[in-house]
């Protein structure tokens, strides 16, 4: 059992908690994750160390509020206890001083986003970034990336605090303006796809955080498929982290719909036995 020792709202729906997992909180690596299950019985579900503190035995998880499982995640209190906590799961980003690297969050993207972008730092790298969310309500980690980057764009789908537009916007200006040595985008899927196919025209090496389904996150049951370079990789062992220019996005893409019909499916059925 693992016992949740903090509990904060970030922003509508995303909540953060310090779990005392002291053997995750030893072995983490910036880029790894965890899979969790609340209590016997339960789903198991990915998500993200955004950090550790190795002497406490605490990790940091952020978690929005999405569907079943997340949200009985949001319901539970600092004290209460979460059944399993598997990980670390998953290679440790790549980190090496590439130079100015730009680093672009969509959504709760933003939260996976930041111990890679602090560990990027603590590398000597020069940071600029680029954070995007639907309205300024949204926004969180803020400060956490002003303090480690050189340049910071915000963008909103409605305009409450930005840049009105997306995040590929900015990118397309500081492609003709700056140098820039390297991408690490993390996001909805289809902004890892668009951010790919604007850096790959320019050749600037990106590096984006997969999100499939992930059941067992050891490879053993397949759930996590991903095409790379035209090869099946498993995004649990071999990822999260790819090579933007080699994903097959829109494979990606439909096993997600394909998730979501199913799940609509099993939804109505349920409704169905309640009516009758
Ligand atoms: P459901 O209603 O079951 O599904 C809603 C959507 O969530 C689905 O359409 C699907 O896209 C996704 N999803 C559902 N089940 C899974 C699953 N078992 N594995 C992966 N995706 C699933 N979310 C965060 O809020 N913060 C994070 O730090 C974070 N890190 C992640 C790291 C990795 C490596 C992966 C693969 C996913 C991460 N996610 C993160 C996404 C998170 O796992 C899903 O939002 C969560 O599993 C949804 O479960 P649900 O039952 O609430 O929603
Ligand atoms: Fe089962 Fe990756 S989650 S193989
Ligand atoms: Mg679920």
């Amino acid at each position: 059992m693992y016992k949740i020792v903090k509990k904060e709202k970030l922003a509508p729906d995303i909540q953060r908690f310090f779990i005392a997992a002291p053997e995750v909180a030893r072995a983490a690596k910036a880029g790894q994750f965890v899979i969790l299950r609340l209590f016997e019985g339960g789903e198991r579900f990915p998500l993200t160390i955004v950090s550790r503190e190795a002497k406490e035995g605490l990790i940091e998880i952020v978690s929005q509020r999405v569907g079943k499982s997340t949200a009985e995640l949001a319901l539970l209190k600092t004290g209460d206890l979460i059944k399993d906590i598997s990980g670390p799961l998953g290679q440790p980003s790549e980190i090496k001083r590439y130079g100015r690297v730009l680093v672009i969050g969509g959504g709760v993207g933003i939260a996976p986003l930041l111990p890679i972008t602090r560990a990027l730092k603590e590398a000597g790298n020069e940071i600029m970034a680029i954070l995007g969310v639907r309205s300024k309500e949204m926004f969180f980690f803020e400060d956490e990336f002003k303090t480690i980057s050189r340049k910071i764009y915000f963008t909103t789908d409605d305009g409450s605090l930005g840049r009105k537009g997306l995040v590929t916007d900015v990118l397309k200006m500081l492609i003709d303006e700056e140098e820039i040595q390297r991408v690490l985008a993390i996001g909805p899927v289809v902004m890892m796809k668009a951010v790919s196919n604007l850096t790959k025209k320019v050749n600037i090496p990106t590096t984006v955080s997969l999100n499939p389904i992930m059941v067992d996150g050891t490879g053993m049951c397949g759930a996590c498929r991903c095409l790379i370079n035209g090869k099946s990789r498993f995004a649990c062992i071999h990822g999260p982290e790819f090579d933007g220019h080699q994903v097959d996005f829109n494979t990606l893409l439909r096993r997600q719909n394909m998730f979501l019909k199913e799940e609509k499916t099993a939804l109505e059925g349920f409704k169905k036995k309640d009516s009758q």
